[in-house]
Order: structure tokens, then sequence, then C-alpha cells
């Protein structure tokens, strides 16, 4: 087992590169098999989900589009708070099939606060597939069509996720010691 140092903090090898690449292979040919004939609209939200959406798009055999998108939250001038916003998500998805592209799945909050605005533009079908999901995070409910796999409650790093903006080089996925 690899331990290695991101920061101040040791993480220790979690989820090895061939795990990783032969599960999204499956991720994959089993979107292949449900969007026959259809053309899915991949929405792949930055910056964790880079590597896991470039690798999943390889192995596709149907017709697909792909555009990566920006969560960003800002202070509003109201009581309200925090407000997320989104950057990149200029195509109209009306009466698409859509499939969000995620790194990880922890509260649900990121996702249940976008999900509606996606809805909004009417596509023929909204699905979510994610690389990592934390079932004991779980915070806002989702369902989730695709997930790589289900994960312990512990901060991972690599594969696209990051820990303070480093880490997400990492071709394995490391989990905080
Ligand atoms: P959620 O809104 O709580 O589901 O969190 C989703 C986002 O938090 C992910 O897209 C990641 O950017 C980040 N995140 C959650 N857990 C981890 C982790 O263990 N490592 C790195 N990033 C994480």
């Amino acid at each position: 087992m690899a331990l290695i140092k991101v920061h101040d903090k040791t993480f220790e090898t979690y989820l090895p590169e061939e795990l990783i690449q032969q599960r999204v292979k499956e991720l994959a040919e089993k979107i292949n098999a449900d969007y026959k004939g259809r053309r899915p609209y991949f929405v792949a939200i930055l910056n964790g989900s880079f590597m896991f959406a470039s690798d999943l798009f390889k192995h596709l055999t149907v017709d697909a589009d792909i555009c990566f998108i920006k969560l960003a939250s800002y202070k509003g001038t109201q009581s309200t708070g925090n407000v997320l916003t989104t950057i990149g998500l200029d195509e109209d998805l009306f009466g698409k099939d859509v499939i969000i592209v995620e790194d990880i799945v922890d509260t649900g909050k990121t996702l249940h606060h976008f999900l509606p605005r996606l809805m909004h533009q009417q596509p023929k079908s909204l699905q979510i597939a994610t690389l990592l999901h934390k079932p004991e995070a779980t915070e806002y409910p989702l369902t989730l069509g695709y997930t790589g796999f289900e994960i312990p409650n512990k901060f991972v790093v690599g594969y696209g996720l990051d820990y303070d903006g480093l880490g997400r080089n990492l071709k394995e996925i490391y989990q905080l010691v």
C-alpha cells in the first residue's frame, strides 16, 4: 500500500488505476446499451470530473455530445446567502437526453441545487453519472443512474479530485489515512 503526502496530509492507495479504468469502461458500456440509437448530451462538471469524463467518453460507441461547465457560488446581495451560478452552459437542452458527469456525490447539495436549473430547460431525460458516491454523507438524496464506486465517508484525492488544489493528476484514488 503506497502512502503519499498532499500538502500536510497523508493518503493511502484506495482504488488502483486498473480498477478505475475497468469500472469506467463498464459504465460506458452500460450507457452504450441504454442509449442505443439515441444521442446523449453529457454535461461534465468541472473541475473534478475532467479525467472521468474524458475516459468515459473514449469508451462510448453511441453518438454523443459533451460540454464542460463550472458551478460557482457567490455571495448574493440578498440575505439568501450563497447563490450557485453556472458557467459554460449555453446550449439549449430542450428535448435532449442529458447525462450529468460528476466526480463525486458527497452530501448531494451541489446537484440538488443544480438539477432544477437543468430541468427548467425541459430535457427529454436526465441521468447522473458519478464516479464516486459517499452514501453515508448524503443529506440531499439523488437518483444516481450510473455510479462507479460507493465509498466510505472519508476524504479522497486523485483521478481529478483535489485536496486544496493538489492531487488531481494522480492516476489512482487515495484515501485520507
Ligand atoms: P456535494 O455537494 O456535497 O455532493 O459535494 C460535491 C463536490 O464536493 C464534489 O464535486 C467535489 O468537488 C467535492 N468533494 C466532496 N467530497 C470530496 C472528496 O472526498 N475529495 C475531493 N473533493 C470532494
